[in-house]
C-alpha cells in the first residue's frame, strides 16, 4: 500500500470510528442527541409507571392481535389514539403516553404528522439484522422482549444483507460473538437512525425483532417521518 493510501485508508478508519456511537440517558433530553452527527442511537431509560403498566395489561387483555398504522398530528393526536385503542377509561394511560410521544417527535424532528404503527406481536416480526432505509424511527416496545441490536464499531457492514440459507438467525460474519448482541429494554424509547439520515450512509443502526417466547405478547411502538 502507497503511503498515499495508508494515509487514506487511516482517515477512513477514523471517520469509521467517530461514526456510530450510542447515547443512553435516564431524561427526556438525551434524545436531543439525535443530532450529534455521529450518533446511530439515542435511548432514554424511561421510569417504570404504574398506572401506563396497568393500562398496558389491560389493554393485552383485551385484545389478542392488533395492528393499527395511522398518520397523526400532535394536536389530534390523543384523541385519535385513543378512539383506536378502544376508548376506554382502562387503557387512557397508554393514550395519554403514546400522543406525548407524537407530541415529542414531531417537535423534535419539527414534524407537522407522525406515521405511527402500534402491534401486538407473537412472533419476531424483523428477525435477521438489518438497517431500516429511513431517516430515523422512534422505537419503543412496551411490553415484552424489546429490539436486539449490533454496535456499529463491532460489525461487518458488507456481511449485512448476505441470506444465509440453513438458518434465518445465522448471519455469519456480520458480527464475532453472540455477546456483542445488545438489547433494548422494557420501556425505553429509542431513535434509531436510518440509513437516510444525512451524513450516516453506512452507519444504520443494525438491530433485529427478538424471538417472542410460546404464549407471550410484545407490543411494540414505531413512529416515523411522514411527509
Ligand atoms: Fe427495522
Amino acid at each position: 500500500m502507497s503511503a498515499l493510501a495508508l494515509e487514506s485508508h487511516k482517515e477512513q478508519a477514523l471517520e469509521e470510528q467517530v461514526q456510530g456511537k450510542f447515547i443512553v440517558g435516564q431524561t427526556l433530553d438525551v434524545l436531543t442527541a439525535v443530532y450529534q452527527q455521529d450518533t446511530n442511537m439515542v435511548v432514554w431509560q424511561r421510569d417504570s409507571d404504574a398506572a401506563l403498566q396497568h393500562a398496558i395489561d389491560a389493554f393485552l387483555s383485551e385484545k389478542d392481535s392488533y395492528k393499527r398504522n395511522m398518520a397523526l398530528t400532535p394536536e389530534l393526536a390523543l384523541d385519535t389514539i385513543h378512539k383506536a385503542l378502544g376508548n376506554t377509561d382502562n387503557v387512557l394511560p397508554l393514550s395519554q403516553n403514546i400522543a406525548e410521544l407524537v407530541d415529542m417527535f414531531c417537535c423534535l424532528f419539527e414534524l407537522e404528522r407522525a406515521g405511527l404503527r402500534l402491534t401486538i406481536l407473537d412472533s419476531a416480526m424483523c428477525p435477521r439484522f438489518h438497517v431500516d432505509r429511513v431517516p430515523c424511527r422512534l422505537v419503543t416496545t412496551y411490553k415484552g422482549v424489546a429490539t436486539q441490536w449490533l454496535p456499529h464499531s463491532l460489525i461487518n457492514r458488507s456481511a449485512l444483507g448476505v441470506r444465509a440459507v440453513k438458518d434465518a438467525q445465522d448471519q455469519s460474519g456480520l458480527y464475532q460473538s453472540k455477546e456483542d448482541i445488545q438489547q433494548l429494554t422494557e420501556g425505553d424509547v429509542a431513535l434509531l437512525k436510518g440509513e437516510l439520515w444525512p451524513g450516516n450512509e453506512n452507519a444504520g443502526l443494525v438491530h433485529r425483532s427478538p424471538a417472542v417466547g410460546v404464549g407471550e405478547k410484545r407490543l411494540l411502538l414505531t413512529l416515523d417521518f411522514l411527509d
